[in-house]
């Protein structure tokens, strides 16, 4: 390790999966542990918070020194230690913070709060090392759908969100409802690949006064309207049609508000994060809208799509460049805005 290089121990801890990672100026993921919860919370059909919690503080120090010892350091070769500290469940987050603290007290390391959003975000700069601010980015997660003017490191400018479901929220609830169980994308995504996307049109709402908002609990309805009609006409249920039909309507909205948004802004570079960027039909159609209309695309590897802690290492090094330390008092903020501090 040369000696002006900048280390971060990253963690997260804000929803149900516990993770930590050790990233090397910004862009090189030295390592990447990740201990999901996603079986255990599947038997519940979604998150449930108090036991999400308690996950988090059996597994914290087992994920932290599995990324230590992966990437081949010590705490004696941290720079800074990072840590989300929301928005995001509350209990959850405050695991990630208090280890954050009680690390960066013994060790006398700066101690650097991580917004989630601008993790996913900064989750872009770790495949594509020639990604720099200006760009657009497409933030879509369980809890999150931000269409996202990024000016410079830590400088955001929210030019749309959703008015009511996050696009992840949506493939969660129409997975359900078609009896695919949780968690919804990736289920959702693997059953449209037997099934028909023309099969049936789900409608695409817009949201009038902001081209750029997006609104998905329309589309949730209108699949749950079409099921209760199927049941009633006794009408035959083809659930790989339903899931290829429904993600065809929300990629399309997707792609088709972050293209006029990249046209409209000029911005010539255009990133997606979240979860649901993981989703390969929204990955393919984006990256032929972005070939038609000369836009550059950016999008991270599917496991730095879902939530993990190389991100936070990667947004934890340019707050840490910028200046950004927080104190004893750093708190969980289950409901924090992009570009507050
Ligand atoms: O970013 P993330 O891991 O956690 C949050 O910050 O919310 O996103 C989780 C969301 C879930 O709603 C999940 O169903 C969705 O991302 N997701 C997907 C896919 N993989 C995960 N949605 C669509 N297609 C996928 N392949
Ligand atoms: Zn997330």
């Amino acid at each position: 390790m040369a000696e002006k290089d900048i280390l971060i121990l990253a963690i997260e801890s804000s929803c149900d999966e516990t993770a930590a990672a050790v990233v090397k100026n910004g862009r090189e993921v030295l390592s990447n542990a990740i201990s999901s919860q996603i079986a255990l919370h599947t038997l519940y059909g979604g998150v449930v918070p108090e036991i999400a919690s308690r996950k988090h503080i059996e597994k914290i120090n087992q994920v932290i020194e599995s990324a230590l010892s992966e990437a081949g350091v010590g705490l004696d070769d941290i720079t800074a230690v990072g840590v989300t500290y929301g928005p995001g469940l509350v209990g959850a987050l405050l695991v990630g913070v208090a280890e954050a603290k009680a690390i960066s007290y013994a060790k006398k390391l700066p101690l650097i709060g991580v917004h989630h959003i601008e993790g996913h975000i900064s989750a872009n700069y770790i495949e594509n090392k020639d990604l720099e601010p200006p760009f657009l980015c497409l933030v879509v997660s369980g809890g999150h759908t931000h269409l996202v003017k990024v000016l410079d490191y830590g400088k955001y400018e929210i030019l749309g969100r959703t008015r009511d479901d996050a696009a992840g929220e949506a493939f969660d609830k129409v997975a359900r409802a078609i009896g695919l169980g949780y968690p919804g994308g990736p289920k959702i995504e693997k059953a449209s690949r037997n099934g028909n996307p023309e099969a049936i049109t789900f409608p695409q709402a817009k949201v009038r006064d902001n081209p750029y908002d997006f609104s998905f609990s329309g589309v949730k309805s209108a699949v749950l309207n079409y099921i209760n009609g199927c049941k009633m006409k006794h009408l035959e249920i083809v659930p790989e049609d339903i899931a290829a039909s429904f993600q065809k309507a929300v990629v399309d909205v997707l792609v088709g508000h972050t293209i006029h948004a990249a046209q409209e802004t000029g911005l010539r570079k255009l990133a997606i994060a979240g979860g649901v960027a993981s989703n390969s039909v929204l990955r393919s159609s984006m990256c032929g809208a972005c070939e038609k209309h000369g836009i550059d695309f950016y999008h991270p590897s599917p496991i730095f799509c879902t939530d993990n802690a190389a991100m936070i290492g990667a947004a934890a090094y340019y707050e840490y460049l910028a200046g950004t330390r927080h104190g004893w008092d750093l708190n969980a903020v289950p409901n924090l805005r992009l570009g507050e501090r």
